[in-house]
């Protein structure tokens, strides 16, 4: 198999990384309560996944917050995040997360970010995330999707 080089989430314009990172500025204050109403969010859209996270959830929301660190960090490096989001992913598939999973895990994100930022997450604001999130759905997913 063939990890693509090419950057997985290029097609965000210095605009569209300028936003991400002001918003994730306003987060940063509070990013485990962030994460907490992530977690929140998700498993009031869809409570089957519960049961694939673990009970204490402390130690999965400062990965998470971590691990959206380093992409917001990275982003203007698009081809240095290739690798982690392939393991990642691969990592993901044995976790049996699903290709399907994706969506409402993106669904969950974005809603919390509206929560959060109210105003600020205006429409730029919210193409910007949703292409993100989808360019790091599919990068983790291009070679590791667990078997539907
Ligand atoms: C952009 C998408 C996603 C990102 C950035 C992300 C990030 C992470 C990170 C950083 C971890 C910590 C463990 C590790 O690094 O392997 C993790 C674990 C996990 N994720 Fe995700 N994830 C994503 C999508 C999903 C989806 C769609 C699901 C499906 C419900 C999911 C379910 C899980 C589970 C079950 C664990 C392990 C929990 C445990 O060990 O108790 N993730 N995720």
């Amino acid at each position: 198999m063939t990890l693509s080089t090419t950057a997985p989430v290029a097609w965000l314009d210095p605009a569209s990384i300028a936003l991400i990172r002001a918003n994730f500025a306003m987060i940063a204050g509070d990013a485990d309560g962030f994460a907490a109403d992530f977690y929140a969010r998700l498993f009031t859209l869809a409570p089957q996944v519960r049961p694939m996270f673990g009970n204490d959830l402390a130690e999965q929301r400062a990965k998470l917050v971590r691990m959206l660190s380093m992409l917001i960090a990275g982003l203007d490096r698009p081809e240095q995040l290739a690798g982690p989001l392939a393991n990642l992913g691969q990592r993901h598939a044995g976790y049996q997360v699903q290709s399907h999973h994706y969506a409402v895990v993106g669904a969950a994100l974005l809603d919390t970010l509206a929560a959060r930022l109210g105003a600020a997450f205006d429409d730029a604001a919210h193409t910007a995330w949703a292409t993100l999130y989808g360019g790091v759905a599919a990068t983790m997913q291009r070679c590791f999707a667990a078997a539907a």
